[in-house]
Order: structure tokens, then C-alpha cells, then sequence
């Protein structure tokens, strides 16, 4: 169970109390994990973006998004790789301090790059560590079940051995933890294809199980990627943490894209999941044509646009 539960419990699942909330989070100045965790208990569902950059963090966040991912996705949409493997802690640290200039009210959550949280404990937190200090973000993500429920715990808590026996946590660095589950980019290798993830029984239940977990190990909140929406929706009415799905069906308690596939921005990357709310992709290049014309044809600049 998530330790910050009490908070916002005397919130309750009524019309009435939803739009009280609703109204009073417009007026929430920063949203917090604790924020998030209320919106689940108000059932008010919870909106997440990627930002890479100062410009477009600051247009995210103004127009009111609850949380902004600075996603290893920078890897792909970014830097042009073809996978999120390459991107380095350095660079994830570049971006996060960028989008942090750029945010006043959304939640910073930055993705741990591959390598530096994988079977190291003690490198996991000093990696979180280096986002929170260097950056100025709020919470760290990274992938994985119980093949990383060390590096989590290490990051979170730290047992008090009681004659011998764990018996009580407690925060060490302090660091908020993000979980994500389903479809990790980051074993691409493993899993050898972006197809849908925990068709089968046996790897739906290993999804649950890890879903639990990593509520039990402290995680504020998951992410579900591209599984079944049935699935979906069970691991999140299991969970007391708020659960944020990308192509995880409308049952979850927020959804999460990246910002360039949503704007259009991208037009090879077409998975069912993705709605487009703009085409980006047309207005840019449409923008830069008339500009190149315009100076072809010595229209640009005019009399008004020159001293
Ligand atoms: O890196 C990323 O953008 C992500 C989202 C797809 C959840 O992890």
C-alpha cells in the first residue's frame, strides 16, 4: 500500500465531492504525488505529457497539464535513435533541468535512462539522485517489475532490522518513484517487438503481481503500457496508487502520450492507441515553405521589417 494514503482520505467517491475537488485542483498551485493520489480518490482522471524542452514545457504546463514526463522517448523523437537505449543520464538530466525552467505548476517526473538502474541498487539511487539535484524535477521513473524491486526499494526506503527481521520503512533520499509496467522500451531487446504486452495469462499474471509490488515497495504511481484495456483497468481498481495508461484502454486513472505523436509532429509512428490532436507536421512544413518562397521571391522582409 502506498504510505501517503491518509492524505485526502476524508474525500469522498460522491458527485458532490468530485466537483468540489474538481474545482479546488484548478486552484492547485503545484501538483504533488499527493495531488495525484486524491484525483484517484475523486476519480478525476489525471493528465500526463512528455516535454523535452524549456519553450514546450512551458506551453504544456500552462495549459494545465497535471503531470510532464521528461521520457527517455527524447532518445527516439529527440535525437532521432531508433530505440531509447542511447540516451545517457547526462543528456536526460539536459532536458529535465530545460523542462524544469519551463514549469510552475505540472509534476516533473524524468525517466532513468537504460544502464543506470538495471542490477546496481547503489546505482540507481546515485542516478536519481543526479536528476534530482541537477535538475530541479520531482520524481523519477523507471521500468521494470521485480527484476527491479531493489533498485526501487534502494531509491525509496530502507529497512530498520528489528532483531533481524525488517519490520518498518523509512524514506532515506526521499526520492518519489514512478513504476511502469506493460510494454518497457527499454528490453525492446528482449521482447524483440512493440506488440501489445500480457495477451497471455501467465505474463497477466506476472503483470499484477509486479503492479502490487511495486505499490508495496513505495512506487507513488504506474505507468501501463499497451496491454489489454481489460487488464488495464483490473490492475488499477487493484491498486490504491493512481495508475496512467498510453494505449491501456480508458479504464486507468490518466492517460500519458508523447507530446510530438499527439501534435503530429511525427507522421511515421501510427500505433492504434495514438490520437492526434493536431498536425503539427503540416503546419510546420507548410510555415517553412512560404518562408522560403517569400525569400526566394524577396518578399520577406518588407518595408515594415527592416530599420
Ligand atoms: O519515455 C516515454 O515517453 C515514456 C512514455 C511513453 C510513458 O515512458
Amino acid at each position: 500500500m502506498y504510505r501517503g494514503l491518509s492524505f485526502g482520505r476524508s474525500l469522498e467517491n460522491n458527485d458532490r465531492s468530485t466537483e468540489t475537488m474538481s474545482t479546488s485542483l484548478k486552484n492547485v498551485k503545484r501538483v504533488t504525488t499527493h495531488t495525484l493520489l486524491e484525483m484517484k480518490v475523486g476519480k478525476i482522471p489525471i493528465s500526463m505529457l512528455t516535454a523535452y524542452d524549456y519553450s514546450l514545457a512551458q506551453l504544456v504546463d500552462g495549459s494545465g497539464v497535471d503531470v510532464i514526463l521528461v521520457g527517455d522517448s527524447a532518445s527516439n523523437v529527440m535525437a532521432g535513435h531508433e530505440t531509447t537505449l542511447p540516451i545517457t543520464l547526462d543528456q536526460m538530466i539536459y532536458h529535465a533541468s530545460s523542462v524544469v525552467r519551463g514549469v510552475q505548476r505540472a509534476l516533473v517526473v524524468v525517466d532513468l535512462p537504460f544502464g543506470t538502474y538495471q542490477g546496481n541498487t547503489k546505482g540507481a539511487l546515485n542516478s536519481a539522485i543526479r536528476i534530482m539535484k541537477e535538475s530541479g524535477a520531482h520524481a523519477v521513473k523507471l521500468e521494470g517489475g521485480r527484476e527491479v524491486l531493489g533498485s526501487i526499494e534502494r531509491i525509496l526506503t530502507a529497512g530498520i532490522p528489528v532483531m533481524g527481521h525488517f519490520i518498518e520503512r523509512i524514506l532515506t533520499a526521499g526520492i518519489p518513484v514512478m513504476g511502469h509496467l506493460g510494454l518497457t522500451p527499454q528490453s525492446i531487446y528482449k521482447f524483440g517487438t512493440y506488440v501489445v504486452r500480457a495477451k497471455e495469462e501467465q505474463e497477466a499474471d506476472r503483470l499484477r503481481e509486479d503492479a502490487k509490488l511495486l505499490e508495496a515497495a513505495g512506487c507513488f504511481a504506474l505507468v501501463l503500457e499497451k496491454i489489454p484495456a481489460a487488464l488495464a483497468t483490473e490492475v488499477a481498481a487493484s491498486v490504491e496508487i493512481p495508475v496512467i495508461g498510453i494505449g491501456a484502454g480508458g479504464g486507468v486513472d490518466g492517460q500519458v502520450l508523447v507530446l510530438h505523436d499527439m501534435l503530429g509532429i511525427n507522421k511515421e509512428f501510427n500505433p492504434r492507441f495514438l490520437r492526434r490532436y493536431a498536425d503539427l507536421h503540416g503546419v510546420i512544413s507548410g510555415a517553412v515553405s512560404s518562408y522560403i518562397s517569400d525569400v526566394r521571391s524577396r518578399s520577406f522582409p518588407n518595408a515594415d521589417e527592416q530599420y
